[in-house]
C-alpha cells in the first residue's frame, strides 16, 4: 500500500491510538498533578463523527488495522459506545482496543463488547488499597476490581494488566501482583515509568528497570523467554512458573522497557490527540492539528496529505539516552498512553 503512513525510517504505522478526552477520575502520580491539568474544553475535543472519520481516513488510505482508544480515562466519555460502533463498521474492519482504568466498567463492558470492541487493557499497579490510594491519590480500588472481573464476564478476554512500578511505593509488590494475575487469569505486563509526569520528577537513576523486575520476581518465578514472535508489540513476554514447580506454566507476563531497551526501530504507531492533532510518538517536539482543517472542510485527501507530511518527520526514537533529551510538555494524561 504506497498510500501508507510511512517515515523516514521506513517504518510503516499501522497502530492509530486515540485520545478520546484529557480528563481522568484518578491521579496517578507518574501521570497527572494532584489538582489536575487544566482540561480540554469540550469544543476543541472531537466529536464522535470526527473522531470516526478520522479512523475512516486511516483504514482506507493508509491500511491501518489496529485501532486503539485512551485517555485521560476513555470511558469518561459518554458516546464510546457510538464511536466504537462507528469504527466496527468500517470496511475492512480494524482490531478495535481500549486502555482504561476499569473505573465503572462492571456496568458497561457487555455494552462496549456488544458495540464491537475487541480488547482491553486495564492500568493497576497494585491490588493493596493503601497503595492504590497513595499512587492514584483516590481510594477507589474496590471500584476498579469489580470493572476488571466485569470485563472477564462480558467475554473481553484476555484483559491485560499495565503495572507501572515505582520505587519504595509498590516495586516490592511486584510478585504478589504477579501471582494475583496468574490466578485470575490476566494477563500482566510491568512497564518502566517513562518521563511523562506533569510534575517532571522522573529520575534514571531511581526508576525502576526491566533488570530491577526480572530481580524482583525471579525469587519467586522462573521467567523464561516467550518464542512467539514479537511483532513490533512493545511487551517483551516471558513463561511463568513458580520456583517451587518449575515445569509447570502458570501463564505469561510482559515488560515494556521503554526506557532501558527502547523499541522506537520498529514502532508501527501513530496517534491522534483529543483535541484532532497527530503525535506521531509520545514524546514527539510538535504536533499536526488536523481536526481544524477538518472543521474548515478538508477533503479525505488533503486530511491524509497533511497526515502523511507529519508522519514524514517523525523522529528515529524518543532520544532519552542522548543529553539533549527534553520531557515533553504534555503530561502523559494529555497524549494519552
Ligand atoms: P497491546 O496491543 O495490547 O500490546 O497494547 P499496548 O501495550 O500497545 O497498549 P497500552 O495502551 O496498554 O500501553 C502499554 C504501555 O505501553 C503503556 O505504558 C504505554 O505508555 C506504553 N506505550 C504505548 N505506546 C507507546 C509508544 O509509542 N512508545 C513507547 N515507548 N511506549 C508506548
Ligand atoms: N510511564 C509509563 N507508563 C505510563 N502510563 C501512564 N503514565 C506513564 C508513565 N509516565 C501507563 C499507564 C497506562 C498506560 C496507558 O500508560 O499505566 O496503563
Ligand atoms: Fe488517569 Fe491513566 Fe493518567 Fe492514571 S495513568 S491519571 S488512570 S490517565
Amino acid at each position: 500500500n504506497e498510500d501508507s503512513l510511512l517515515d523516514t525510517f521506513d517504518r510503516r504505522a499501522r497502530d492509530l491510538r486515540i485520545s478520546l478526552t484529557d480528563f481522568c477520575n484518578l491521579r496517578c502520580t507518574y501521570c497527572m498533578p494532584e489538582e489536575g491539568v487544566e482540561f480540554m474544553s469540550r469544543d476543541s475535543a472531537m466529536s464522535g463523527d470526527e473522531i470516526v472519520r478520522f479512523v475512516r481516513i486511516a483504514v482506507e488510505k493508509f491500511g491501518v488495522d489496529q485501532v486503539r482508544f485512551t485517555g485521560g480515562e476513555p470511558l469518561t466519555r459518554k458516546d464510546i459506545n457510538e464511536i466504537i460502533a462507528g469504527v466496527a463498521a468500517l470496511e475492512p474492519r480494524p482490531n478495535i482496543a481500549l486502555t482504561t482504568n476499569a473505573i465503572g466498567l462492571d456496568k458497561r463492558a457487555a455494552g462496549l463488547k456488544a458495540a464491537g470492541l475487541d480488547r482491553i487493557n486495564v492500568s493497576l499497579d497494585t491490588i493493596d488499597p493503601e497503595t492504590f490510594a497513595t499512587m492514584t491519590r483516590r481510594p477507589f480500588l474496590k471500584r476498579v476490581l469489580e470493572g476488571i472481573d466485569g470485563a472477564k464476564a462480558a467475554g473481553l478476554n484476555p484483559v491485560k494488566i499495565n503495572a507501572v512500578l515505582l520505587p519504595g511505593v509498590n516495586d516490592a509488590q511486584a510478585p504478589d501482583l504477579l501471582q494475583w494475575c496468574l490466578e485470575q487469569d490476566l494477563s500482566l505486563r510491568f512497564i518502566e515509568q517513562m518521563p511523562l509526569d506533569a510534575g517532571h520528577s522522573w529520575e534514571r537513576t531511581s526508576m525502576i528497570t526491566a533488570a530491577d523486575i526480572f530481580a524482583l520476581l525471579e525469587p519467586r518465578f522462573v521467567l523464561t523467554p516467550d518464542s512467539a514472535p514479537r511483532n513490533g508489540a512493545p511487551a517483551e513476554k516471558f513463561l511463568v512458573a513458580d520456583r517451587r514447580r518449575p515445569d509447570s506454566i502458570l501463564g505469561t507476563v510482559g515488560i515494556i522497557a521503554s526506557v532501558t531497551r527502547p523499541f522506537c526501530a520498529d514502532c508501527t504507531r501513530t496517534r491522534l490527540t483529543a483535541e484532532g492533532r497527530v503525535r506521531t510518538c509520545l514524546f514527539s517536539r510538535t504536533e499536526v492539528d488536523l481536526l481544524t482543517a477538518m472543521r474548515d472542510g478538508a477533503s479525505d485527501e488533503s486530511i491524509a496529505n497533511l497526515w502523511k507530511g507529519a508522519h514524514w518527520k517523525k523522529l528515529a526514537g524518543h532520544g532519552m539516552d542522548t543529553d539533549s533529551f527534553e520531557q515533553p510538555q504534555r503530561p502523559m494524561s494529555a497524549i494519552g498512553g
